[in-house]
């Protein structure tokens, strides 16, 4: 069963441990229970968090390239937003449940990271901030909760030192390159019994 704290997950946890520490130089627009960052936003004023408000106007609080990295675990589905949403007792404006809202939060993320800094992006799908955004993937976590359940999905991208990288890039809408990872097969044993 997923947990609904995402940073409770054991291998997120250690990831966390290993790429965020302290967290300082951090921010975390959708925190909840458990962000190791520094600077911590919920919609939800029970959220242990130093901010509370619309992720969107937290993100645009910093200055550009200001920021060593950004976590971002947002609710996952509509579903996931309208039982955030009630849980406040706040009335879901049709905002929060398109695509552009989510496009401005990255637009405002693409902005703050330093060159060189680090965005760590949960959901049920790999598309993180992407090379269209100048963003590098380092590193991707596959989380099978069994079951119906979906799998948690983890990147890792680091936001490219040089300009020339942009203009490079000529993936258009596909954000990263396909990545295939696992254990080579064995080959087949010979003669054993
Ligand atoms: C998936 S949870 C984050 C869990 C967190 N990473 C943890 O492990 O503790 C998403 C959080 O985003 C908050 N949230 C939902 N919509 C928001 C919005 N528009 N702005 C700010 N926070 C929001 C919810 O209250 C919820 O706590």
């Amino acid at each position: 069963m997923p947990s609904r704290w995402t940073f409770t997950i054991l291998p997120v946890s250690e990831m966390l441990d290993r790429l965020v520490g302290d967290g300082r130089g951090w921010a975390d627009p959708f925190a909840g229970e458990n962000s190791p960052a520094e600077f911590t936003n919920d919609l939800n004023r029970e959220r242990p968090t130093t901010h509370h408000g619309q992720a969107i106007d937290f993100l645009k609080t910093f200055p550009s390239e200001s920021l060593d990295g950004v976590l971002f675990d947002p609710p996952y589905s509509p579903r996931q937003i309208k039982e955030c949403y009630d849980e406040i007792g706040l009335e879901l404006s049709q905002v929060e449940t398109q695509a552009t809202f989510w496009t401005a939060c990255k637009d405002e993320i693409e902005r703050i990271v330093k060159p060189g800094g680090t965005v760590i992006c949960f959901g049920w799908n790999s598309q993180g901030m992407g090379l269209s955004r100048g963003y590098a993937l380092r590193e991707v976590l596959l989380i099978p909760h069994g079951g119906m359940h979906n799998d948690t999905i983890v990147t890792v991208e680091q936001k490219t030192e040089s300009p020339l990288f942009h203009m490079a890039d000529l993936s258009g809408p596909a954000a990263h390159e396909p990545i295939i990872a696992g254990a080579a097969s064995p080959e087949p044993s010979q003669g054993t019994k």
